[in-house]
């Protein structure tokens, strides 16, 4: 459910499975460990990538996905999390959520007797972080020494990466506006256990120095619309340009976990420039969570 919980060899793990099972659909090798499994996955915020790539993820090994609009279901009638955890586990051998509490999700899990899946909280995107560690190390050749600036809201995905980087001997440096910066707890706690790895700075140009990969993410996450407007004011210096990107090493790679606000967080020109590599970092999200199926549930 978060990164944290995982220690280096289980994330090793997951990204040699990864590796073997997009090779593997690359070469149309079919391998159906989810043969008669389900996956039941709730969603209480919109998705394109985490919905398609788990639903065609569970397709691929053989079993079967089913989407649950949270406003179809009982849920949003008021029935409890954890009543809908009892009852989910009778008919399914996995769940996957994505929800804006993450209490929901702690919740959920504390009442299934299967395996649930962050799909995104207002606080983590596991999967997200998992898969695009993978693409780092595909891009790189690993991940160690990389080095990785995260520039932008201090949010779910920020937070994810900061687990990663407690578990991973990468570099990971966040520039963020003033109060927009991760959940102190978050940071202090991956800072104990990475050793000093993880750099805060309010400075993009400073945490680009050096990188090896930039990375983004929207500045109005969902739910936080209503606040739209003051944060293109507070983010408009964090924008990933041609400039930024010039300033990070040569051959920089630039990643986005999409969907992206082109003009905003992230330009037209970097966007569909030569450093960006989001599309192989989405189709990467398909591979990387079939290992953690397989993992969880085969
Ligand atoms: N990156 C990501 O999780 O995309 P979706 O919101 O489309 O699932
Ligand atoms: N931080 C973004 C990620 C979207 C995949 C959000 O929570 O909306």
């Amino acid at each position: 459910m978060s990164i944290f919980s995982l220690n280096q060899d289980e994330i090793d793990y997951l990204m040699g499975r990864a590796a073997v099972l997009k090779a593997q659909q690359r070469e149309g090798v079919r391998h159906t460990p989810l043969k008669g499994k389900t996956l039941g996955m709730i969603f209480e915020k919109a998705s394109t990538r985490t919905r398609v790539s788990f639903e065609v993820g569970m397709y691929q090994m053989g079993g079967y996905a089913l989407f649950l609009d949270f406003k179809d279901i009982q849920l949003s009638r008021g029935e409890a999390i954890a009543d809908t955890a009892r009852v989910l586990s009778r008919y399914m051998d996995g769940i996957m959520a994505r929800t804006f509490s993450h209490e929901a999700i702690e919740e959920l899990a504390r009442h299934t007797t299967v395996p649930v899946i962050n799909g995104l909280s207002d606080l983590l995107h596991p999967c997200q972080v998992l898969s695009d560690i993978f693409t780092v190390m595909e891009k790189m050749g690993g991940y160690r020494g990389v080095k990785v600036a995260y520039v932008g809201d201090g949010n779910n995905v920020a937070h994810s990466w900061i687990n990663c980087a407690a578990k991973l001997a990468f570099q990971l440096s966040l520039a963020c506006p003033k109060g927009y910066g991760p959940d102190p707890s978050i940071l202090e706690r991956a800072r104990r256990e990475s050793r000093g790895k993880i750099q805060l700075v309010h400075d993009p140009y400073e945490a680009v120095s050096g990188a090896d990969i930039i990375y983004t993410d929207v500045w109005a996450s969902m739910g936080k619309e209503d606040e739209h407007a003051d944060r293109l004011r507070d983010f408009r210096d964090y924008q990933v340009n041609s400039r930024l990107v010039k300033a990070g090493k040569t051959g920089v790679l630039v990643m986005h976990c999409l969907p992206a606000h082109r003009g905003e967080e992230i330009t037209d020109e970097v966007m569909d420039g030569d450093h960006c590599i989001v599309w192989d970092q989405t189709e990467n999200r398909l591979h990387v969570q079939k290992a953690i199926l397989e993992w969880l549930m085969g």
